[in-house]
């Protein structure tokens, strides 16, 4: 079960907030079907074209990549909601999409950033000064703490603007759906699947925007900020790179771009994905709180029913008796792991390789998805570039992050070089 957190100072009930209950199933259900690995295997050919838009983007480039990162991830979630990729001539949306999602995850940071301050000395003090500073600290004492969510802090009327216009833009946009399916120039997509079952499911127009805004939220920045990690990361480890440039030239070549069929063939493109997953989990170091849902006992402890529970990720993605030299990035460690992120999330706990998707019944639904774009969004990037440092730029500080809802790389930028003359034509084909 989860428990609310201060999602409600958007007056916004995503999926990730809802308690375990019917309405929480059947929203999880209409995910699930989007999302499925049947359904994430159809989406491949999108997620290539998206994910190569991408590398278009960084090329030659000296740039912060995370907003190219985003305009992919929201590409990708942007087809598979309402079944049309987005056009040039949908810039307008793009960026009020994109400022919508991101706005309502600053406000969120900010709300937390503001407890955060309060709570951080006492905290520091309750765990002997091992404080990760990462707002969702804050989020679990909002939890246990509920009546700090009505603290006045003048945050009520921006969530309200925010939230009015993202409601506004996804109403309009199935609104547009919706005609054009009685035009017949529809493709299959989960907002056609919820037309179909709304009544069945008993689900009204706003629950269906609070889905849209929660699939948006859900699939784009924890993707697009993970492969900002990753490219921070590689920018300060070219012996790594280098390594996944062999395997890239020795089982793709450059005469072709990677795709989704390759992903088998590179265990070393693999291995960074996952090491950066337990390195720089981008839901932060606490994950989303559980609760819960009856008394219960662990190792003598007494757990009643309705309980907080916050989950130490740092600990278990830096736990030395499992990993050695755990605050080193080394991918290494994962170079025999043959399953799939989804297969080991669901496998036993123990032998998980990393815990950045959550736990149990509310773990993420977007796995699938998220694997693919962040293969994708790697392996193609390996492929087209070598990332260096901005020639007389800071390197990328890899050891602080901004806090909010995901845990992000502070700003940088980085040049992506590209790494031979087929690059260029071959992106751009
Ligand atoms: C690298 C990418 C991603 C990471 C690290 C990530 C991580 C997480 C985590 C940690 C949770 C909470 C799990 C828990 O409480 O135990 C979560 C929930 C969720 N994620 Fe993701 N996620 C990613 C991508 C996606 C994508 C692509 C989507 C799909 C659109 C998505 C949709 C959701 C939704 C809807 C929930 C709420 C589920 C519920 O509470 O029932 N996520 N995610």
């Amino acid at each position: 079960m989860r428990n609310d957190t201060s999602m409600r100072v958007l007056n916004f009930a995503a999926l990730a907030e809802y308690h375990l209950g019917d309405y929480w199933r059947k929203m999880r259900r209409i995910v699930h079907h989007a999302m499925s690995q049947r359904a994430v295997e159809s989406y491949t050919p999108l997620i290539e074209i998206e994910s190569i838009e991408t590398m278009r983007q960084l090329f030659d480039a000296t740039i912060d990549p995370e907003g190219s990162f985003h305009r992919g991830t929201l590409g990708v979630i942007h087809t598979v909601i309402y079944g049309k990729r987005l056009e040039t001539s949908d810039d307008l949306v793009v960026k009020d999409l994109l400022k919508y999602i991101l706005d309502t995850f600053q406000v969120i940071g900010k709300f937390l950033r503001f407890i955060f301050n309060k709570i951080k000395p006492r905290v520091e003090q309750l765990i002997n000064g091992h404080f990760v500073s990462t707002t969702t600290e804050a989020d679990a004492v909002v939890n246990l703490l509920p009546f700090l969510q009505c603290l006045p802090i003048g945050l009520d009327k921006k969530a309200k603007k925010i939230m009015d216009g993202y409601f506004s833009l996804t109403k309009k946009l199935f609104d547009k759906f919706k005609e054009d399916k009685k035009c017949g120039i529809t493709q299959p997509c989960v907002a056609e699947y919820i037309l179909e079952h709304m009544e069945e499911e008993g689900i009204d127009d706003f629950d269906v925007h609070n889905l849209f805004i929660d699939l948006f939220g859900g699939g784009l920045d924890t993707s697009a900020v993970t492969l900002s990690w990753i490219t921070a990361i590689l920018a300060l480890h070219p012996i790594v790179q280098e390594r996944a440039h062999a395997e890239l030239d020795a089982m793709v070549g450059r005469d072709r771009l990677p795709n989704q069929a390759d992903e088998a063939n590179l265990p070393f493109i693999r291995a960074i994905i996952r090491e950066v997953l337990r390195f720089r989990p981008p839901i932060g170091w606490l994950n989303f709180p559980h609760q819960s849902v009856q008394d219960d006992t662990y190792e003598g402890y007494h757990i009643p029913a309705d309980t907080s529970i916050v989950i130490n990720v740092h600990a278990m993605h830096m736990d030395s008796s499992r990993w050695t030299h755990p605050e080193r990035f080394d991918p290494d460690r994962y170079l025999d792991m043959t399953e799939s992120i989804p297969a080991s999330a669901n496998g036993p706990i123990a032998k998980r390789d990393n815990m950045a998707f959550g736990w149990g019944r509310r773990m993420c639904p977007g796995i699938f998805l998220a694997e693919a774009e962040l293969f994708m969004g790697t392996a193609l990037l390996l492929w087209s570039y070598r990332i260096e440092v901005e020639k007389g730029g800071k390197a990328p500080n890899i050891n602080e992050w901004q806090s909010g809802i995901v845990m992000r790389p502070k700003p940088y930028k980085v040049s992506f070089i590209p790494r031979h003359d087929k690059v260029k034509e071959l992106i751009f084909a």
